[in-house]
């Protein structure tokens, strides 16, 4: 199973920087969005993120210029279904869109095709029951930035094949990454083991056991992360770890997952993190 052809469905911050790594590697790539203006910011995200490596001496103009050339952007799914090996699909979290999207795929591409969702925490066994090819779809999770990031966490569906698999591994090393393999259970390994520290570092500020910058401090120094729990929740968005939160609730009805209350009330107020200016820090 050879993967020369890819379309990447969502030109969002994931699905822009899927697109350029794949493009990087040699790949061409589909790249399509919904509508022009997203599709225009996801094309001049990649341009420049490619015109910093320029500078930085990374890569050359030429070099650029062929990567660029090998990214076809386009509006209708139609097109970018067509003629892929794989599609992989970044559209947003949320589990109605991508079931019609997935649905849509089905039909429209071809009989071989693999369908891959980034998804960072929907059930991929259920993405893949609304096809008729659920043994060629996976997830493949990718990190943010995409270009930067080593990890792919890919998600077998229970019904995913062997050869799938395989192939969707092979495609993640020629890309640059690192492939980790996961099974489908809720938050896969990323998220499970992430989240859960994030939410207690948050019921650490809520409990007045420390202020924010103190949490992060012992988890910097300390730990040695290169970033500490409430500055990369603010990073991610406050909405997004409530989010996984509440399926790691949902999905194993254990209460050691419960979202904490000052995480839903930030949520409430609109403090969202880097995105709105506010979270657990101020930006400008
Ligand atoms: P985003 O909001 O930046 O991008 C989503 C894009 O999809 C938008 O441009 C939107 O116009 C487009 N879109 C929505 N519905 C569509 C449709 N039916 N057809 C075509 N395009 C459509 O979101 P982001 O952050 O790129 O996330 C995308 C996916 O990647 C989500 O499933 C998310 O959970 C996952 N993810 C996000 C990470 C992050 O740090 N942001 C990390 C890993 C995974």
């Amino acid at each position: 199973m050879e993967i020369k052809r890819i379309s990447v469905i969502g030109a969002g911050q994931m699905g822009s920087g899927i697109a350029q790594t794949g493009a990087q590697a040699g790949l061409d790539v589909t790249l399509v969005d919904m509508a022009e203006a997203p599709l225009q910011k996801g094309l001049e995200r990649i341009k420049g993120n490619l015109q910093r490596d320029v500078q930085k001496g990374k890569i050359s103009v030429q070099e650029m210029e062929a990567v660029l050339g090998r990214i076809r952007p386009v509006l209708k799914l139609e097109e970018a279904a067509a003629e892929a090996d794989l599609v992989i699909e970044a559209v947003v979290e949320n589990m109605e869109v991508k079931a019609d999207v997935f649905r849509k795929l089905d039909v429209l591409c071809p009989k071989h095709a693999i369908l891959a969702s980034n998804t960072s925490s929907l059930p991929i066994t259920e993405i893949a029951a609304v096809t008729k090819r659920p043994e060629k779809v996976i997830g493949m999770h990718f990190m943010n930035p995409v270009p930067v990031m080593k990890l792919v966490e890919v998600i077998r569906g229970l019904q995913t094949a062997d050869e799938v698999f395989a192939a969707v591994e092979q495609l993640a090393k020629r890309m640059g990454k690192v492939p980790v393999e996961v099974n489908d259970f809720p938050g896969f390994v990323s998220n499970r083991v992430l989240m859960p520290m994030i939410n207690e570092a948050i019921y650490a500020v809520y409990e007045g056991v420390a202020t924010p910058e103190a949490v992060d401090q012992v988890m910097k120094l300390g730990m040695n992360h290169p970033m500490g729990p409430l500055t990369l929740a603010d990073f991610i968005g406050l909405d997004t770890c409530l989010y996984i939160m509440e399926i790691l609730y949902e999905g194993f009805g254990d209460s050691k997952y419960r979202p904490c209350p000052l995480l839903r009330k930030y949520v409430k107020a609109g403090w969202l993190g880097r995105k709105s200016g506010r979270g657990f820090y101020t930006y400008e």
